[in-house]
């Protein structure tokens, strides 16, 4: 059940710093993973390294996000959506939770299968241990189909989140962007 009814609701302060802060990891981790492609082997590595710690981070930050919403009901829907939209909120937002968890874990298991055991680095501050998933070429290839359907899976609903935000901020004028955003007036 959700609390308030009006566009005056915002989102807890935590599920804004959560929500801002996986959104720029997110663009973080895909940029990362484009621009690398053509580089020379070991920037590549130096680069995917970081991406597999940051993806980790994602994967961290989104259970904790996860449990934050349990624990700190959000504002209810603006009252003035139709009621298409807000269920393509909905599912928009439930299957974003679903990326979240299972593109990270996608990861994680092709580079454990890759690596064949080995765990991921985060940051040279501590390793996760390797998932325990078969350690040979076809798993990885597997895994690594997974998080590329996944990733551009996710790119889609994005651009489809962003476009809904723009609406109702700049075409419906609903208010509903300062629920995200605490500096809007
Ligand atoms: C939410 C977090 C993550 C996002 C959004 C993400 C996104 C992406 C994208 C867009 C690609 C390029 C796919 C392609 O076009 O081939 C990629 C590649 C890759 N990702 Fe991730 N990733 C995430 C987390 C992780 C994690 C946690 C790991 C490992 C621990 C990982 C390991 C890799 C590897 C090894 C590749 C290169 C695959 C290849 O060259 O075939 N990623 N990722
Ligand atoms: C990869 C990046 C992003 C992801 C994964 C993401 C994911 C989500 C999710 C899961 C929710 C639902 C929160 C909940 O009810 O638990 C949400 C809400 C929201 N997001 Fe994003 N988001 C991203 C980027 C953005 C961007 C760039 C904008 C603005 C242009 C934005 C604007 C909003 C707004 C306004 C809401 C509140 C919707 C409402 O009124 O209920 N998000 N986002």
């Amino acid at each position: 059940m959700e609390t308030a009814t009006t566009s005056a609701a915002r989102y807890s302060r935590g599920a804004i710093i959560l929500h801002w802060l996986i959104a720029v990891l997110i663009i973080l981790n895909v940029t990362a993973a484009w621009v690398s492609e053509d580089m020379p082997k070991p920037d590549r590595a130096m680069i995917m390294g970081n991406h597999k710690a940051i993806g980790i981070t994602i994967l961290l930050l989104t259970v904790l996000r996860i449990v934050w919403r349990v624990a700190h009901r959000p504002p209810a829907m603006i009252e003035t959506l139709k009621a298409w939209e807000a269920a393509l909120a909905r599912v928009t937002h439930v299957v974003f939770y679903f990326l979240m968890l299972a593109i990270p874990l996608s990861g994680w298991a092709m580079s454990s299968a890759f690596g064949k055991g080995k765990g991921v680095s985060i940051f040279g501050l501590f390793t996760m241990p390797a998932l325990p998933v078969a350690y040979d070429k076809p798993t990885a290839e597997m895994f690594a189909e997974m998080h590329e359907v996944l990733a551009t899976l996710m790119l889609v609903l994005f651009a489809l989140h962003v476009a809904g935000a723009l609406k109702h901020q700049f075409l419906d004028r609903d208010g509903s962007l300062r629920r995200m955003v605490p500096w809007l007036p």
